[in-house]
């Protein structure tokens, strides 16, 4: 029998797990300290709670916040990218393309056999490597060593349905999933890594020049056409199917999302010109802060990041995040209760050893004993629990993916707002499509169930028809090779 399987214990309490405001004498009397862990759950609920009016103030925020960055570069949290996408796949694009994408644990590379508007994609296929940990850490030149190695085994593989004209080079849509600024369609400089990089000697450089110098060493031969961002190859992968795709989100390691803008919506844009007449811009959402409930637990995480005091919206609502915040809040309540019986803390304590697939396996169990959980809890964290422990488990899990997926959905609607306050009421008034990726968001159904009742709440459910969120897995790779096709510094031939 589990260790907490009794009732409610009164036990003395450790003066090393006393918890705040317990005034030391305390120690010398027997406690109900189980009833911590109810407590300090209720607290957490009132913490992250997302009723209506704080749905509004985030999404009123985001708006707001988006002009800010759109009027003066560092303007506001959000930093407005230009992206220097000004037209998206039309189908007409024709040829073989390579994409590259690097923005998690993974990196892909794929290739793709373009037939213009009749044939579509002729053909597709993708490599998916994952990155040692080791390189996360290490040096640019190794990271990009690495990727290009990785591309050239997977060039060399090339055959069948792939055809590369005569004379040419292989052309490349990169992705690039970290704030850069862009300063041409195939060149940008790295402003920061996110999600857990710490690579040295990249940021302030050229990441295009970075691949190119990775490639030189690996003796491959291949040009960037695209540098993108894989919000930006997302919505020119779901616009080559569908017109109405207007914006796109990526809920995953990491968030972020990006949308078209009127050329003149940017006070800040100078010198490009958009032949368009619109343009694609990379909100880089992760570093909104506005109005987000936050709790000790938040800001300790923060506090003990890698980007302190960075990436906010990220760290409150993304896949890297989630399972860490509920690690946090269940050590606190198994230092100052018996939730956990006596089980070792040492596994708990661990940072990230709790991962968001996880909290998610855990909501997905419907057994009557909560098996799944009490398996998970035991092999990822080590401690034992009762039935009651993992039902409160469950409550914390809930709670954090709750206000997770609702401030998603908020930030969703910020965005929606500013375009349809610009276009008096063409994004409401139409079918409008938000093009959505991530692992987090195509994993997790309660998240996605929360983040779609914000939206449905906040826009009332006659314009929320016209709201479709839809998911298009995988739309970044080939969405950054339609890209390249379009940027092709060959002649096009359609
Ligand atoms: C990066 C963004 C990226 C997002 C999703 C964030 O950490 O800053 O550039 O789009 O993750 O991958």
């Amino acid at each position: 029998m589990p260790a907490t399987a009794s009732p409610p214990a009164l036990r003395s309490l450790r003066v090393s797990r006393l918890p705040v405001g317990i005034p030391r004498r305390s120690v010398a009397v027997r406690c109900k300290v189980a009833s911590f862990a109810p407590t300090i759950l209720t607290k957490l609920q009132k913490e992250c709670a997302t009723p209506l009016p704080v749905l509004r103030h985030v999404a009123d925020a985001m708006a707001a916040d988006m002009r800010a960055g759109l009027a003066a570069d560092g303007g506001s949290d959000l930093q407005m990218i230009l992206s220097f996408v000004d037209s998206l796949p039309t189908g007409n694009e024709k040829g073989l393309f390579y994409a590259l994408d690097l923005g998690g644990t993974n990196f892909r590379v794929l290739r793709v056999q373009l037939g213009g508007k009749d044939e579509r994609v002729i053909a597709s296929e993708f490599e998916q490597v994952s990155i040692p940990e080791e390189l996360m850490f290490g040096t640019s030149e190794e990271l990009f060593d690495f990727i290009a190695s990785g591309l050239a085994k997977f060039a060399e593989k090339e055959g069948g349905k792939y055809h590369l004209p005569h004379g040419r080079k292989r052309e490349i849509g990169f992705t690039f999933s970290f704030p850069v600024r862009q300063t041409s369609i195939d060149s940008g400089i790295l402003i920061k890594w996110t999600k857990g990089f710490a690579v040295s000697g990249t940021a302030g450089k050229d990441v295009v020049a970075c691949l190119n110098e990775g490639m030189e060493r690996q003796g491959l031969d291949m040009r960037v056409s695209a540098l993108v961002n894989d919000t930006v190859g997302t919505l020119a992968g779901a616009r080559y199917w569908d017109d109405d795709v207007m914006v796109a989100v990526i809920l995953g390691t990491g968030t972020n999302a990006c949308y078209v803008e009127c050329a003149d919506a940017i006070p800040k844009l100078q010198s490009h010109n958009s032949s368009s007449g619109r343009t694609i811009i990379n909100t880089e959402w992760g570093a909104f802060s506005t109005g987000i409930p936050l709790t000790q637990f938040d800001r300790d995480m923060d506090a003990e990041s890698i980007n302190p005091g960075e990436q906010i919206f990220e760290k409150t609502i993304s896949g890297m995040y989630l399972g860490e915040i509920v690690r946090r809040v269940l050590l606190k309540m198994a230092e100052a209760s018996d939730l956990f019986g006596e089980s070792n803390l040492e596994k708990l304590s661990t940072q990230f050893v709790l991962r968001t697939p996880h909290v998610c396996a855990m909501q997905q169990d419907n057994s009557e004993e909560l098996e799944a959980v009490e398996a998970i809890l035991q092999d990822v964290a080590g401690v034992k629990s009762d039935l009651n422990a993992r039902k409160i488990v469950l409550e914390v899990c809930d709670t954090i993916a709750k206000r997770g997926g609702r401030l998603a959905g908020a930030g969703i609607v910020g965005i929606l707002q500013k375009m349809d306050e610009d276009t008096q009421g063409q994004i409401y008034g139409k079918r409008t499509v938000v093009a959505m990726d991530g692992g987090l968001y195509e994993n997790y159904p309660q998240y996605r169930r929360y983040l779609k009742d914000a939206v449905t709440e906040l826009l009332g459910s006659e314009i929320s028809k016209n709201i479709i969120i839809e998911h298009t897995k995988d739309g970044s790779g080939i969405g950054a090779a339609l890209l390249a096709a379009s940027n092709s510094k060959y002649e096009h031939d359609f």
